[in-house]
């Protein structure tokens, strides 16, 4: 880990076709920020890479069910995804969009590299025709009778009654779903990425040198390898899309699944093109081996990410791959998979809109019960308990109670050290104690442990002045009490560092109470971060008690949704 000079972290590019919701956020945003963050504040070369995805077939079927243009659906939600990440402090360098010219030319050269080195394989196959509107139809353009369920409206790809997945040629009675016509087979020519080559290397380079990575990517991919791998298709008979760059591909763009991934290049190029003089050339974040490249997902973009996206770098070869690919497993909403034809999340716009300036809250909260060893479960109930018993009754009430005391005895203004306890000089000695534990777990992607760790040293905090009672000392002890706050200061200030990954917008706050502002990580540990007679900022209370009737009402909206689904 030390061996690399610089790290480039990519997060999955959320489909345009709709906002984003909890699930996202818990499973890469947070922990993708917490982590850019975290190697930031360590002094750290980063580059942190978001966009939105805006091809595919989900988005021509949205935008021809609402009568618009695909290009009118990811301009909509592109804009809208991309301001709920800055609402929540997703602090990207970067953050575009697969339909730009940087990425068409990026993708489109992409391919054609590959072409001229003679990865692909031509392949004719029969696929499902529309004769009426004259197009090659995608396997969701298709519903049929399913043949192991008789579900009318089965879909080319998948049975969403009995979910089986199927192949188009399965259905029973196909439909074209844009004209309604039964659509015939016609010869198709594709380009396939004979993955199959790769296997032998795939095998070593994962099975063999990424022992290390988290048991559920390392299963999923070792389970993939041990099926076996085929040639895959990477072109498609679609006009949304970034055209197949050959002169007999009209009517066909590159699959999604193979533009994408090459967005994380295309944005980097478009952050390094903007501001070279703060990142350099986008090829050395991709090109030179002492980049360490980290990919954020859900699990189930883990075969991309982990088998073919490095296999059609490695097919280049002129690439860096993925160190690691730290996915998480999903979120759950109130015990139901959280489904958007449902409506069954909570959408992170409406979540500011009704909860505004609780985003620290709810980043908290989603770290704390993070998906990222199994499925986890976000309850409303679960995230008022987390609210009020850990923010305001562990680190809220810490931080307050240092400093009101310190407004009532000092003014405000940093007490002197006289004279350390044992216990004092225990208490400080716990501060880079907890700060090795953090490091450890941060390194090693386990943000939710090291999320407690940090709350733990708020806990150290509380314990001090409960077991130290300045407040009954300031009747005989005035010059212990000063002793006293001078160390839970700058218990304060330490946690302010601590806490900033995780949760940026209360670190601000607090600093600003403290009236400091420039520390790094490194100053995490030190136990002088507030000189004395330094005079803090205005106080005010840094997490507030979230009252039954705000969770009530959340709970009656997911209720109301489920009604209205059942009817
Ligand atoms: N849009 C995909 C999804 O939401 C993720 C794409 S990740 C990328 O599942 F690598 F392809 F960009
Ligand atoms: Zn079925």
């Amino acid at each position: 880990m030390n061996n690399f000079k610089r790290t480039n972290i990519t997060t999955a590019l959320p489909y345009a076709n709709g906002p984003v919701h909890i699930g996202h956020l818990a499973g890469v945003y947070v922990p993708a920020d917490i982590y850019a963050r975290y190697l930031r504040s360590k002094g750290e070369e980063v580059v942190f890479i978001g966009g939105s995805d805006e091809h595919g077939v989900p988005i021509t079927i949205k935008a021809r069910s609402e009568g618009v243009l695909p290009q009118d659906i990811v301009d909509r939600y592109h804009e809208i995804i991309k301001k709920s990440f800055e609402d929540f402090g997703i602090s990207f360098d970067v953050y575009s969009r697969t339909t730009s010219e940087t990425h068409h030319k990026m993708a489109s050269d992409f391919f054609k590299t590959l072409y001229d080195k003679g990865e692909f394989i031509e392949q004719n196959s029969e696929q499902y025709y529309d004769e009426e509107t004259r197009q090659f139809l995608a396997d969701r353009y298709i519903t049929g009778t399913c043949p192991h369920c008789g579900n009318e409206s089965a879909y080319g790809d998948q049975c969403e009654q009995c979910g089986t997945s199927l192949n188009p040629t399965d259905l029973i009675n196909p439909k074209s779903t844009i004209s309604g016509a039964k659509p015939v087979m016609r010869q198709t020519k594709h380009w396939y990425l004979p993955l199959n080559n790769y296997e032998q290397w795939l095998r070593e380079w994962i099975l063999e040198n990424h022992k290390e990575w988290k048991t559920n990517v390392y299963g999923q991919c070792k389970s993939w390898l041990d099926m076996g791998l085929q040639p895959r298709a990477v072109t498609r008979d679609l006009e949304w899309g970034v055209p197949v760059p050959l002169p007999d591909a009209k009517g066909k763009v590159l699959y999604v699944w193979f533009d994408a991934p090459i967005g994380y290049i295309s944005n980097t190029i478009e952050l390094c093109d903007n501001q070279p003089d703060k990142f350099g050339t986008w090829e050395k974040w991709w090109k030179d081996p002492d980049t360490r490249l980290i990919h954020f997902i859900g699990k189930d973009n883990i075969v991309f990410h982990c088998i073919v996206f490095p296999t059609m770098l490695k097919a280049d070869g002129s690439y860096i791959l993925p160190d690691n690919v730290p996915a998480n497993e999903f979120l759950n909403l109130e015990g139901d998979k959280i489904s958007t034809s449902r409506n069954w999340a909570v959408w992170l716009h409406e979540y500011l809109q009704e909860l505004p300036d609780k985003q620290d809250v709810l980043r908290y909260v989603l770290t704390a019960n993070a998906p990222e060893t199994k499925d986890n479960d976000f309850t409303w109930k679960d995230f008022q308990l987390r609210n009020n018993s850990e923010l305001v009754a562990i680190y809220g009430n810490f931080v307050n109670r240092t400093l009101v005391l310190t407004q009532k005895y000092f003014d405000g203004k940093v007490p002197e050290i006289h004279n350390l306890t044992d216990f004092d000089k225990e208490t400080l000695s716990e501060i880079t104690g907890q700060k090795t534990k953090i490091e450890n777990l941060l390194d090693t992607f386990h943000f939710r442990d090291a999320l407690r760790e940090v709350m733990n040293l708020a806990r150290i905090g509380n314990k001090y002045l409960a077991d130290s009672e300045p407040w009954k000392l300031a009747k005989t002890d005035m010059r212990r009490v000063d002793t006293i706050l001078n160390v839970a200061l700058q218990l304060v200030a330490n946690l302010a560092i601590a806490f900033e990954p995780f949760l940026p917008f209360s670190s601000k706050k607090l600093k600003e109470m403290l009236n400091i502002n420039s520390n790094t990580w490194d100053d995490f540990g030190r136990t002088d971060l507030l000189k004395s007679e330094h005079q803090l900022g205005a106080i005010s209370l840094l997490f507030e008690k979230i009252e039954d009737d705000i969770i009530d009402f959340q709970i009656n909206k997911l209720q109301k949704t489920k009604e209205k689904n059942i009817k």
